[in-house]
């Protein structure tokens, strides 16, 4: 996928150099008072919608989840919760699927920016780590232990503290949304509210997702003594999304293994993403979304038959055991 660099559109299209997408009013935005308008539409353009109410900026929403079986700080109590793919993002790709990232950086609080400058390359804008209290603190500042509950169970890190995670989805990519941009929240606006409103709203998509349910509905379940077929999962997957999702691999390529030695598929053997793809209808927050397949490449996975590795959870990285 391409990286762009934002400083300079946004720059040209708000005017001014400002910490939003396009230089948006903060007087009110009411959005259940404008049309509904479907991201990646003819008619989702900044010209002719309230960019607080329409997704113009990202509108090819992604969904995503991981499959892991270990989180490196089991010693310290960071677990993956018992069946069930753990929560990574939801990323607003462009309609035709690049995307931008860290797309403001007066709201960066990602301690380890991955990468390390705007668009990945020596001649970035550098995004600098964050050394400032970490994200969850925005949230206790609201009350919403709940939350930073809930996100401790299901939005797990790997080698890292979990909140480092939630930190690196809302910088990364919760700035290059244009309907969770600072101005949209009003004259009213209480500094970090759009963090809140960002994790409740990756919390409502993932959870119309359950992954291992679907999956175990067709008899594909974590083992570490059979090997399964992509088309397979993404049947799985398709029948319930109602589009097909983006599976991700990693681990050794096909053809590097004993079994693929010879073959020419060198996509990768163990599984490990999902990302669902949607356009939404108004704002991503009211999660009116319409399911599309994902743009191709859909998979980085092994396509051979019994390629596959779907392991189980090493039992000590399981919660509460
Ligand atoms: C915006 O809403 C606030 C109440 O939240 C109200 O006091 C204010 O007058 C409204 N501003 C405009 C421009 O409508
Ligand atoms: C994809 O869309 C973005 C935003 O509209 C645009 O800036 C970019 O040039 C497009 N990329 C390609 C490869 O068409
Ligand atoms: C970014 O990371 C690369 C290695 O991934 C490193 O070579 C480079 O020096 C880093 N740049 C900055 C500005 O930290
Ligand atoms: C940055 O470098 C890449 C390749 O190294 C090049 O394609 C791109 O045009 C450069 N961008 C800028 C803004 O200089
Ligand atoms: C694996 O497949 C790729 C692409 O088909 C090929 O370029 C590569 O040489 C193969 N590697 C091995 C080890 O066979
Ligand atoms: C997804 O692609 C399949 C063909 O691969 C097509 O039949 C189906 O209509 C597409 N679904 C959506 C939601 O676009
Ligand atoms: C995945 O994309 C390829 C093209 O890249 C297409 O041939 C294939 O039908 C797609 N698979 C599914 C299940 O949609
Ligand atoms: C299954 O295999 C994976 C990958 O080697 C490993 O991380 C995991 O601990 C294993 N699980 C069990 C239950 O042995």
């Amino acid at each position: 996928m391409a990286f762009l660099k934002r400083v300079s559109l946004a720059a040209a299209l708000a005017g001014t150099v400002q910490a939003s997408l396009y230089g948006e009013s903060k007087v009110n935005h009411t959005c259940v008072l404008e049309p509904s308008v479907l991201s990646c539409s003819s008619s989702a353009n900044a010209a002719s919608v309230d960019t607080c109410c329409t997704e113009t900026y990202g509108g090819l929403l992604l969904s995503t989840q991981f499959w892991s079986t270990w989180t490196g700080l089991e010693a310290e109590g960071q677990k993956l919760p018992a069946d069930t793919w753990t929560l990574h993002g939801l990323w607003p790709d462009f309609c035709n699927g690049s995307y931008t990232q860290y797309c403001d950086l007066s709201r960066q609080y990602d301690p380890t920016p991955s990468p390390n400058t705007t668009n990945g390359l020596p001649n970035g804008t550098v995004v600098p780590p964050y050394k400032g209290p970490n994200i969850g603190t925005f949230l206790e500042s609201f009350g919403r232990y709940d939350l930073l509950d809930w996100m401790n169970t299901y939005w797990i890190n790997q080698g890292a503290p979990n909140i480092d995670l939630a930190a690196h989805e809302f910088s990364k990519h919760a700035t290059c949304y244009s309907t969770f941009d600072v101005p949209c929240y009003g004259p009213k606006y209480v500094e970090h509210e759009e963090v809140v409103d960002f994790f409740e709203t990756v919390i409502k998509y993932y959870k119309r997702l359950p992954t291992w349910e679907w999956l175990h509905e067709a008899a594909i379940v974590p083992s570490n003594s059979t090997t399964y077929t992509l088309s397979d999962f993404q049947a799985a997957l398709t029948k319930r999304y109602g589009a097909t999702p983006y599976i991700g691999c990693s681990g050794p390529r096909y053809n590097a293994t004993e079994a693929g030695k010879g073959s020419t598929d060198n996509g990768r053997t163990v599984v490990s993403e999902v990302w669902y793809y949607s356009h939404v209808v108004g704002r991503p927050q009211d999660g009116n979304s319409i399911p599309v397949n994902a743009t191709s490449p859909n998979t980085s996975c092994a396509k051979a038959k019994g390629a596959l590795n779907y392991y189980e959870v090493t039992p000590g990285s399981i919660q509460g055991r």
